[in-house]
């Protein structure tokens, strides 16, 4: 067991954060938002790669995840809920915006690609808001994950946040 995560699925954790933050901020209709709507969907798209990828990874280094010493058995459970949302989300969210783009037009280039759509949810509205409601649910998830974390390192004082740190020793 060791006291880290594995080296690739750091790299994917802070990879992610820095794209969810940034599909964020560019939240909004891309039919209509131009480089901001490209930037969106192909962020969005990529954090739906990187979710697959991270479920290998984390396949394949079962046995090197480290188990943080938790307080209690509330906790415990909380930190699985959370875990399971936070990977319901990183898949469901990205998902729900491919229906939502397909909503709203049948054509949309990205780098000069046309992205294959579903014509069949053309013109429902709620599939947008869905989406909306589910990415902003999603930000507020991240939220309480990440003031978990700094709450571990300075008020618990403990290796919760370093475990997700990349060694700088090594
Ligand atoms: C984790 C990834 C994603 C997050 C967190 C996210 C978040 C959001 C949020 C919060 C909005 C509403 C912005 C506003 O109007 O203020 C939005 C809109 C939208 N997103 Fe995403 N999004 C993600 C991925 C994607 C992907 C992959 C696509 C397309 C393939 C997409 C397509 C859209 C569309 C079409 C809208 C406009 C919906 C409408 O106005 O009806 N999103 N997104
Ligand atoms: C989009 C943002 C984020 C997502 C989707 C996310 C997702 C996850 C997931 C799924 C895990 C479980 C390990 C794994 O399977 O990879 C995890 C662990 C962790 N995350 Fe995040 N995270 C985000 C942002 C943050 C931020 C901003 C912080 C710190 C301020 C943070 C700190 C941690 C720590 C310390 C762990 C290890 C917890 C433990 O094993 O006890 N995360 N994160």
């Amino acid at each position: 067991m060791k006291n880290r995560y594995p080296k690739p699925i750091i790299i994917i954790h802070w990879l992610t954060f820095v794209l969810v933050a940034t599909v964020y901020l560019t939240g909004g209709n891309p039919t209509t938002t131009g480089l901001l709507g490209q930037i969106h969907v192909i962020g969005g798209i990529s954090i739906f790669i990187l979710f697959l990828i991270r479920l290998g990874f984390i396949f394949i280094y079962k046995k090197s995840i480290p188990q943080n010493k938790i307080l209690n058995q509330y906790q415990e459970k909380l930190f699985k809920i959370v875990r399971f949302t936070l990977y319901l989300s990183l898949s469901i969210v990205p998902i729900a915006g491919w229906f939502a783009l397909s909503s709203l037009t049948d054509n949309f280039k990205v780098l000069f690609l046309n992205l294959p759509l579903l014509s069949s949810v053309r013109d429902i509205q709620y599939i947008g808001e869905l989406h909306e409601f589910l990415g902003n649910a999603f930000i507020t998830i991240v939220g309480l994950h990440a003031s978990a974390a700094l709450i571990h390192h300075f008020i618990f004082k403990d290796h919760v946040l370093k475990s997700m740190l990349l060694n700088r020793n090594k």
